[in-house]
């Protein structure tokens, strides 16, 4: 087997990681016989994989742990500590196993999901204060915020909605950042814990009696393998994994309206109001948009990857985006082509936007089936219940910000009704 040299004394490559952003591992990958490299991060060694090897690494079994392998800010603003995310072996597929009831394995409930979300969009559209003008980053971050919220069994009135879906939306744009942007979207999102532990502990006092099948009930009534109810501390992490990643949609949302915008082809195809379709052009969308550009996590025993001996305890990166983009493993990665009729139940190690593997065994992603439905609801409602202008504007997608998105938030004008 082969083995990587350690990188050299000084080396250190966390500049050209902030510079180049989501290219900074595609850019080291493409040149090499496999993807794979060794180098140093905020001065820690580090190796950078990607492809269908690596998500089989870090997807299968309990060879990767993800606890240590995330700076504390973006830790805290995304999984947190105690997390699913955070834990392994059996209780990770205890917890996760609730995740998986509520998410992938009921249909009912991503229904249910996706007629809030309608509602909403179409409520907040036509409400007089709207106007004939609309960024659709903001737009998505309320009706997602309000979607989310009701679809959990929280309170989701307007006030609540004003407040948590700026938080919300600000944990996510901020969690690849580091400044003063990071510090405020902390001490926010200690603030909303603090609201939502409140509310758990409403609904276990009954207080409050959400309806019966909501996440919120689920979350309070789950008991882990020694039969102990979650602290609220603990339900109160969970509930945020739940409602920010929803509010997370929108940001493929905007993708979506930016690729309809590019290729009216399919904007024509949706405009009568049919299904057919929508689930590719979504899958397609979460292939070409930038949004996750790779995950961490720590060896628990030495491993294989692409014939190179890994030690234990080594650091390493799998790249989402780069292997979503790599040509090794999509012909022409950076042609919009709904036709690759990609899913997230095939492929699963090769299509890896959130994560690879098996959902209910490994770490990745529990809200795909949530995630398409979402997008593609937004794709039907903005082709087939309105119409509009999109203005000139700067529509350029910076890769060397992290998340990113079209520098204008996507201006809808002129919007209107059928
Ligand atoms: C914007 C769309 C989304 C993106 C880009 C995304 C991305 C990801 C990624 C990359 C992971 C894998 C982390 C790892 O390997 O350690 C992950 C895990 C997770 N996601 Fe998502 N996600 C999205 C939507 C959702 C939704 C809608 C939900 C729930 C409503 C959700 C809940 C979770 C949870 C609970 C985990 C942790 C799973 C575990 O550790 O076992 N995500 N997500």
């Amino acid at each position: 087997m082969k083995t990587l040299d350690p990188p050299a004394r000084f080396e250190d490559s966390t500049w050209a990681l902030m510079k180049e952003g989501y290219l900074f591992m595609p850019r080291r990958h493409a040149g090499l016989e496999a993807p794979i490299f060794r180098t140093r991060l905020m001065l820690r060694d580090v190796v950078c994989l990607a492809g269908p090897e690596a998500s089989e690494l870090f997807y299968s079994g309990d060879t990767v742990t993800r606890r240590g392998a995330m700076p504390k800010t973006s830790l805290r603003l995304l999984q947190d500590k105690h997390s699913v995310q955070q834990l392994d072996g059996p209780a990770h597929r205890r917890r996760k196993a609730m995740f998986m009831r509520l998410l992938v394995q009921d249909p009912t409930r991503i229904a249910d999901l996706v007629s809030r979300f309608r509602e909403a969009w179409l409520r907040h559209l036509s409400a007089p204060e709207q106007g004939d003008e609309v960024v659709l980053e903001t737009f998505c971050e309320t009706v997602l915020a309000e979607t989310a919220l009701s679809w959990a069994g929280l309170p989701a009135n307007a006030d609540a909605v004003g407040r948590d879906a700026p938080v919300l939306g600000a944990m996510v744009r901020n969690a690849g950042r580091f400044g003063p942007g990071t510090a405020v979207a902390l001490a926010r999102r200690a603030n909303m814990e603090r609201r939502l532990r409140g509310q758990i502990r409403a609904v276990r006092s009954g207080a409050r009696k959400p309806p019966e099948k909501s996440p919120v009930v689920a979350l309070c009534r789950y008991r882990d393998e020694e039969d102990k109810p979650l602290p609220a501390s603990v339900v109160a992490v969970e509930l945020l994994n739940i409602l920010r990643p929803i509010v997370a949609i929108g940001r493929y949302i905007v993708f979506a309206a930016l690729m309809l915008h590019q290729k009216p082809a399919w904007r024509a195809r949706f405009a009568d109001g049919s299904r057919e379709g929508l689930d590719r052009f979504a899958e397609e969308v979460r292939r070409v948009a930038p949004f996750f550009p790779f995950i961490g996590g720590i060896l628990t025993r030495e491993a294989e990857c692409y014939g190179y001996r890994l030690k234990k305890g080594q650091w390493v990166l799998i790249d989402l985006y780069g292997t979503c983009h790599d040509e090794r493993w999509f012909a022409e990665p950076s042609m919009f082509r709904p036709e690759r009729d990609l899913s997230w139940q095939k492929d699963v190690h090769r299509f890896i936007p959130q994560g690879g593997g098996n959902a209910a065994s490994a770490h990745r992603c529990p809200g795909e089936q949530a995630t398409v439905a979402l997008i593609g609801e937004a794709a039907r409602l903005m082709t087939h219940e309105m119409s509009f202008d999109v203005p000139e504007q700067n529509l350029d997608v910076p890769l060397d910000r992290v998340p990113t998105g079209p520098e204008s938030g996507f201006v809808l004008k002129n919007i209107r009704r059928p």
